[in-house]
């Protein structure tokens, strides 16, 4: 898929490494930018086996999201490029990755050639079962769909070409029927979200424009919320003047009624479907193209017609695609790669995987129902538990603007409801998975951009008073935001033994663990400002992960390697006991680990080994803890060779790079390069799992990068990247930083061995203090990083006493 894509890619492949011949060896300075970095990504990996990534339209966080519906049953965003499921609508709003119950997907338009035999209004069968049907299949088995930045198209089997393309809150969706279909026909679905959850619809057709109004409310997909949403449809002629609709009529299950401008429906039990079904005169005797804009708005019928309006006054196609791949491409272009060595899907996964990392959260602003306020509004969190740990931390190498505004939203939030936002959709609070994760979102920000904040609109004294709310105040529902926070002040951790009203007494070992690194955000925070009392006081409860840590627990059969783990623990100080496979790929006890779960084992989605390695802000103290740095490596090996490290959670995801903390960042690289190439590719089943709003996507940039985060600090790990150049441009700083890699000799398939190893890093020609890390400073001043590499996989840190990068217990991060 994606072909009108490959020539691009091929010419460009070629031109880079003729011009590199010439300079072979000399790392050449990334002056020849990739021109149209849109022109890498393919939209259709992991659109398949459970990935959930959204291949339609959207802008960088835009908050509609047209693509296609099928009846796949893992359309979490709509679509599934296996050819198998058909096409059931064309829906505005989707999210990204997602698990849960399916999100949004509202507002389908869907086309008809033809109705029945004799091709008449009344007997369209327009509810989306009996109107769905499948795509054209190419040569090769895949689909006839095609997507781009700015643009999506299919061919359906009835002929019909189909291509959207959006703005921020409206779409443009360009139907081409077939001369054979005498009456262009088009359904405006009003019922039909993802979950089929609809109450209260309402639509109305004005039969001299064809414009349809409508509205219904919705369920929230991972939480108990529901949401009222609207939308506003007219139709354009392409190339000829489209005049009235020929027929129209308002349907409730599959009875289209002529004429009927109005549909309503109070619910008694059985929820009939409910729509708009319009048909048109022919363009002459040919083609007939259809243009169809679709204003969304969670406010009001008229807001979504004067979104529409405002954003695609002119039915402009071209334009706004045009339009859409150029904001595509100067955000994407931040980055740039050079390629000399480099295979194109290299090239590929890499600029595919940053796209995704802009597709939520999606930007609201104006759209909120529940209060007025000048602030952005920011939805599709989904959720932060997968996102702070790389999707942020990438956003502050190239995306400053949207990250402040992404973190005004939420404090915005927090003011106004009292804690920040966790895993919102749609309007709606939904499910925490563990500790109140938008502390390290607010942190992250905050510690890099202290002196930025101010003037990119975000108020200090709000973003710490968000934070303090968080780690101190107990909300009444700790399910749907907040920490359970009296008994983590007063214990220190989370007893198992204790049954609070207010949230689910379950997961108290992960969130123990979550609450302490939001507490190490806090201190980061809290020492940014001068607040010196405050930074001792959270780096303090930061330290709180060593009270779930059961000295003397072990992995049967492995005594020498595992001495201690983490485990739940009682009010009176004993331990509990949980398996240390429970969750973990090799738990064959058939118990899941996800959210409705009864979770007394006290994990949330991993398993006691994996959660052991979860403390980012003291990696030093988890060394001591494990018995030194020897058995810390044979236990991280282990967690490889046993079948621990779970590629589709995020607790996993810090793993392959923690070999750094003992001094063996050669062994980081390599884990690192064989976890990419087993688990990710550019194939449509190339995620090992959903891309979790980008918190995959953000993963992957990383690993290609060769640079790890973590949240909250002025600190990446370093590593090598897949190319022999690679820079960041920072808009906050107007900087660019570039990493060189002498040596380069390209990439080992299977991410063994190869000349990738960090033998030496200079930062604009000095010796750097470390070739583990990179402070902030020097991506803030924009500076050239040269590494060279080798291939001895037992390079180090380098000899310095700040060699190995910082943990709180060694007096790091100040
Ligand atoms: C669909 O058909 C049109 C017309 O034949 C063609 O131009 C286009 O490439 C096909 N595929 C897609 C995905 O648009
Ligand atoms: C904290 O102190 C430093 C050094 O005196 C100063 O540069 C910085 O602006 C201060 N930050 C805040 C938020 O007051
Ligand atoms: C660990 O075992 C030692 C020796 O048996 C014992 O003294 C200590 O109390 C145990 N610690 C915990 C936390 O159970
Ligand atoms: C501590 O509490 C747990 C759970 O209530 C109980 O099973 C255990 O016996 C107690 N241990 C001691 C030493 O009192
Ligand atoms: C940003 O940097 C470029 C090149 O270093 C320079 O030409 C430009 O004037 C700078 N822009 C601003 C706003 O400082
Ligand atoms: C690292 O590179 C610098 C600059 O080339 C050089 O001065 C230094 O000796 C090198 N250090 C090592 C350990 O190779």
């Amino acid at each position: 898929m994606g072909r009108a894509l490959t020539s691009l890619v091929a010419v460009l492949g070629a031109t880079l490494s003729l011009s590199s011949l010439a300079v072979a060896g000399k790392g050449r300075r990334a002056d020849v930018p990739i021109p149209d970095p849109a022109s890498h990504v393919n939209l259709f990996i992991g659109t398949t086996s459970s990935g959930h990534a959204f291949p339609g339209v959207t802008l960088p966080h835009g908050m509609v999201k047209v693509g296609m519906d099928t009846d796949s049953p893992d359309n979490h965003a709509g679509y599934d490029s296996n050819p198998s499921f058909s096409a059931t609508g064309f829906s505005q709003l989707h999210d990204d990755g997602t698990g849960g119950s399916v999100p949004l997907s509202l507002w389908k338009i869907w086309p008809f050639a033809l109705c029945g035999d004799d091709n008449r209004f009344e007997v369209c069968a327009c509810d989306i079962n009996s109107r769905k049907v499948p795509r054209k299949i190419l040569a090769d088995g895949s689909p006839d769909d095609a997507a781009e930045p700015g643009y999506f198209a299919s061919n359906l089997s009835t002929n019909i070409h189909v291509e959207l393309t959006a703005t921020r809150r409206a779409a443009l969706h360009r139907y081409t029927f077939p001369s054979s279909a005498t009456i262009p026909r088009l359904v405006v679905d009003i019922t039909n979200d993802g979950q089929q959850s609809n109450s209260l619809p309402i639509v109305h057709i004005e039969p001299d424009t064809g414009r349809v109004t409508g509205g219904a409310t919705f369920a929230a997909s991972f939480g108990p919320g529901v949401y009222r949403a609207y939308t506003c449809v007219d139709f354009k002629g392409d190339g000829f003047d489209l005049g009235k609709p020929s027929e129209y009529g308002t349907y409730l299950g599959n009875s289209p009624i002529r004429g009927l401008v109005d549909g309503i429906q109070e619910y008694t039990g059985y929820r009939s479907e409910l729509g708009a079904l319009l048909g048109f005169n022919q363009n002459g005797n040919g083609e007939t193209k259809i243009y169809v804009r679709v204003g969304v708005s969670f406010i009001s019928t008229a807001q979504a017609c004067s979104n529409a309006e405002a954003e695609i006054p002119t039915f402009d196609f071209d334009g706004t695609r045009t339009a859409a791949r150029n904001t595509w491409n100067e955000l994407l272009g931040r980055m740039q790669v050079e390629t000399d060595n480099v295979d194109d899907d290299t090239v590929e996964l890499f600029y595919s995987s940053l796209y995704r990392t802009h597709i939520s959260p999606a930007d609201y602003s104006g759209e909120n129902p529940l209060w007025n306020s000048d602030e952005p509004y920011y939805d599709s969190f989904y959720c932060n538990w997968d996102t702070f740990r790389t999707l942020y931390p990438l956003m502050s190498l190239h995306d400053p603007e949207n990250f402040a505004r992404i973190v005004r939203g939420m404090i915005n939030i927090q003011q106004h409801e009292g804690w920040l936002p966790e895993c919102r959709g749609a309007t709606a609070q939904q499910w925490i998975q563990g500790g109140s994760d938008g502390d390290p979102i607010l942190g992250e920000f905050f510690v890099k951009f202290a002196d930025e904040a101010a003037s990119l609109g975000v108020s200090a004294d709000a973003l710490y008073k968000a934070l303090l709310a968080d780690a101190e105040d107990q909300p009444p529902n700790w399910d749907l935001q907040g920490r359970q926070a009296n008994a983590w002040k007063q214990y220190g951790y989370i007893p198992q033994d204790i049954i609070e009203a207010g949230g689910a007494n379950t997961k108290q070992v992960s969130r123990a663990l979550e609450y302490a690194f939001g507490d190490f955000a806090v201190s980061q925070v809290a020492k940014a400002m001068n607040n010196s009392a405050d930074g001792e006081k959270y780096a303090k409860r930061a330290g709180n992960f060593v009270n779930v840590w059961n000295p003397n627990m072990t992995v049967t059969g492995s005594e020498s390697i595992f001495q201690g783990m983490v485990q739940p623990r009682f009010v009176n100080g004993s331990f509990g006991f949980t398996d240390p496979k429970h969750c973990s790929p090799n738990d064959n006890s058939g118990e899941n680990c996800f959210l409705f779960n009864t979770n007394f084992d006290g994990f949330y989605e991993s398993s006691p080994i994996v959660y052991s390695q979860f403390v980012p802000q003291d990696t030093a103290k988890l060394i001591e803890l494990q018995g030194g740095a020897d058995k810390f490596v044979s236990r991280l090996d282990f967690i490889f060779d046993q079948n621990y490290f779970d590629s589709t959670d995020e607790p996993s995801q810090q793993i392959p790079f923690m070999y750094h903390y003992a001094n063996k960042p050669g062994h980081s690289t390599q884990r690192s390069r064989q976890v990419l190439a087993e688990h990710f590719s550019t194939a449509t089943n190339g995620l090992p799992g959903n891309d979790d709003s980008g918190a995959m996507a953000s993963y992957v940039v990383f690993f290609l990068a060769g640079l790890y985060p973590v949240p909250a600090t002025k600190q990446y790990l370093l590593s090598s990247p897949f190319f022999p150049q690679i820079s960041f441009f920072n808009p906050a700083f107007n900087s660019t930083t570039t990493i060189v890699a002498r040596n380069f000799a390209g990439n080992p398939s299977g991410g063994t061995g190869g000349t990738v190893f960090v033998q030496n890093v200079t930062i604009d020609g000095h010796p750097a203090k470390s070739n583990c890390f990179l402070d902030w400073d020097v991506f803030q001043r924009g500076a050239t990083v040269e590494l060279t590499l080798t291939d001895d996989i037992e390079v180090t840190c380098g000899d310095g006493a700040d060699a190995l990068p910082p943990s709180l217990s060694t007096g790091g991060f100040d």
